[in-house]
Parts: C-alpha cells; sequence; structure tokens
C-alpha cells in the first residue's frame, strides 16, 4: 500500500462538496494537491483555506485548452503527477419527456466527455508513477430514482468506461477505479438550481431511514475510500459502494415490520 505523502494528486471540482474533502483529506496527509472549478473564487478560497500544500486552478474541464493548463499546474505543483481524481459533476433531473438535448448534451460532457479526455492528456505522466485514476460513479445506477435518467446515464457511462480503462491501462500499470457515493450533502442539486441549502439538507435527512446505517455519508468518509483507491497497489477496475447500506435497497415492508416486532418481543 503506497503512502499519499509526497504524492502529486489533480483532482477535478475541488472547489466544493467531494472533491474539496478529497483534496483537504490528502493535503493533512502530505500530498501536493491541484484543484480546479469555473468559479474563480471559489476555487481560490478553497486552496487558500488548504494552504500552500494546495494550488487552485480556475479551470472549464470541458474546453480542451483548460485541460491543458490544468495538467501543467498540477505537474508543476506537484513535480510530477500520481493520480487524478476525475470528480466534478453536474446534475440535470426531469422527466424523459421534458428533456433538453443541449442539457443533456453538456452534462455528458462534464461527467463523462471531459473525465475521459483529460484522463488521456494524463496518462503519460500518470504511467512514469504508476499512478491511479479515480472516478466518480453514483448510487443512482444502484437504485433507481425517478426523474433522474440523465445523471444516472452519465454515471453508468463512468462505471462501463472504468473497467475498460482498467483493462486498457494495466499494461501501463496504471490503476483504474471508481468509487459510488451515496447520499452527501454538498452543492450538486443547489447548483442545478433544484433546490436551496435547506431543501437540499432536508431531503437527504429524510433518506437516513433508506441505508442500512441510518444516517447519509460525509465529505470525509467518501475521502477515505478514495485514498484507499489512491494508493492500493493491486486494485483495479473496482467499484466501491461507499453509500451506508442506501444502494441495497431496503424496503420498509409492513410485514417484515411486524414479524421483527413479534420476534424481540419473543
Ligand atoms: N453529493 C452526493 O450525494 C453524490 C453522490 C454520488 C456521486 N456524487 C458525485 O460526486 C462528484 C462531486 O459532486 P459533489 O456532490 O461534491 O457536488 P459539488 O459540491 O457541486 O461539487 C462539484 C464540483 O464540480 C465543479 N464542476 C462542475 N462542472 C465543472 C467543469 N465543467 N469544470 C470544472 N469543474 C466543474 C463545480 O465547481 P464549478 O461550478 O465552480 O465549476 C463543483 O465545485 C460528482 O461527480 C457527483 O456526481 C455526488
Amino acid at each position: 500500500m503506497r503512502s499519499l505523502e509526497g504524492m502529486s494528486i489533480l483532482v477535478t471540482g475541488g472547489g466544493s462538496g467531494i472533491g474539496l474533502g478529497a483534496a483537504r483529506y490528502c493535503v493533512e496527509r502530505g500530498a501536493r494537491v491541484t484543484i480546479c472549478g469555473r468559479r474563480k473564487d471559489k476555487i481560490e478560497a478553497a486552496a487558500t483555506a488548504l494552504g500552500d500544500s494546495c494550488r487552485g486552478v480556475a479551470a472549464d474541464i470541458t474546453v480542451a485548452a483548460d485541460r491543458e493548463t490544468l495538467l501543467e499546474a498540477a505537474k508543476n505543483h506537484g513535480g510530477q503527477l500520481d493520480a487524478l481524481v476525475n470528480n466534478a459533476g453536474n446534475m440535470y433531473r426531469g422527466a424523459i419527456t421534458e428533456l433538453e438535448e443541449v442539457a443533456l448534451q453538456e452534462v455528458f460532457h462534464t461527467n463523462v466527455i471531459a473525465a475521459m479526455m483529460l484522463t488521456g492528456l494524463c496518462t503519460p505522466y500518470l504511467e512514469q508513477q504508476k499512478g491511479a485514476v479515480v472516478f466518480i460513479g453514483s448510487i443512482h445506477t444502484r437504485r433507481a430514482f425517478p426523474g433522474a435518467s440523465p445523471y444516472a446515464a452519465t454515471k453508468a457511462a463512468v462505471q462501463g468506461l472504468t473497467r475498460v480503462l482498467a483493462a486498457e491501462l494495466g499494461e501501463k500499470k496504471i490503476r483504474v477505479n471508481c468509487l459510488l457515493p451515496g447520499a452527501v450533502f454538498t452543492e450538486i442539486n443547489q447548483r442545478a438550481g433544484l433546490m436551496d441549502d435547506e431543501t437540499a439538507l432536508q431531503r437527504l435527512e429524510g433518506m437516513s431511514d433508506l441505508h442500512a446505517l441510518g444516517r447519509i455519508g460525509t465529505t470525509e468518509e467518501i475521502a477515505e475510500a478514495m485514498a484507499y483507491l489512491i494508493c492500493a497497489e493491486w486494485v483495479t477496475g473496482a467499484m466501491i459502494d461507499i453509500d451506508g447500506g442506501l444502494g441495497l435497497g431496503l424496503t420498509q415492508d409492513p410485514a417484515v415490520s411486524a414479524m421483527k416486532e413479534t420476534c424481540d418481543h419473543d
């Protein structure tokens, strides 16, 4: 198992949520981390808060020139490139009868295509370090949420390409894995204009009973699994569900609850 200490790690979308949690976790363990996002103020504030080991770059991963800039920044900041975390992602929801083609193309561009293009760009440098790529899938491919077909489709794509790239890049000794997070309170739904912070938190906490472990997760818990995938030297092509058991599909079957109550009283 490798150590994060001294690694150079590029985390896309590191200005908030899961990416910011991952950047903080890696910086605290001695890595040099480069993060990016489209909002300059946000990304600079995040990098400043994490200190000298973190560099923030205002970059849009759907723009080819920005991807080049980002990779150069990560190599300059970290001295090499040990890991790429393809975390930047957007939400798009809607009934299948209402979907807009441009919005669909945009969400696929960020969540899938830009991540693939950046991975290709980083591959020669990751090969030098026998490095790792981590993609972020979602619980949305395990549980079906009506109205979330655009987002779920992008995450199914990411999970599918993870296995192909693991096979393809294995000969270069690059490991490629995917995390499938469950419900974590971040900015993703609010940025999509779907709800405000308070409603988003209430909605997620309202899902607590659907988790085997009875609660939603934290960005640090996702970062722990991400760090494992960066460091584990014999793991590739893996999908790790990190969701407190949300993907198990717990049901509130009245007959089962009644049986359980009877057993508890026996
Ligand atoms: N939160 C959850 O419950 C959950 C569950 C499963 C999977 N995920 C996945 O986890 C990842 C992180 O999401 P999050 O929940 O942490 O949401 P978040 O707080 O909204 O973070 C996503 C970040 O991506 C950046 N981003 C979006 N488009 C970008 C682009 N074109 N170029 C560069 N940066 C871009 C955003 O910054 P800018 O807007 O400034 O660019 C934002 O900081 C996503 O892939 C998401 O699908 C989240």
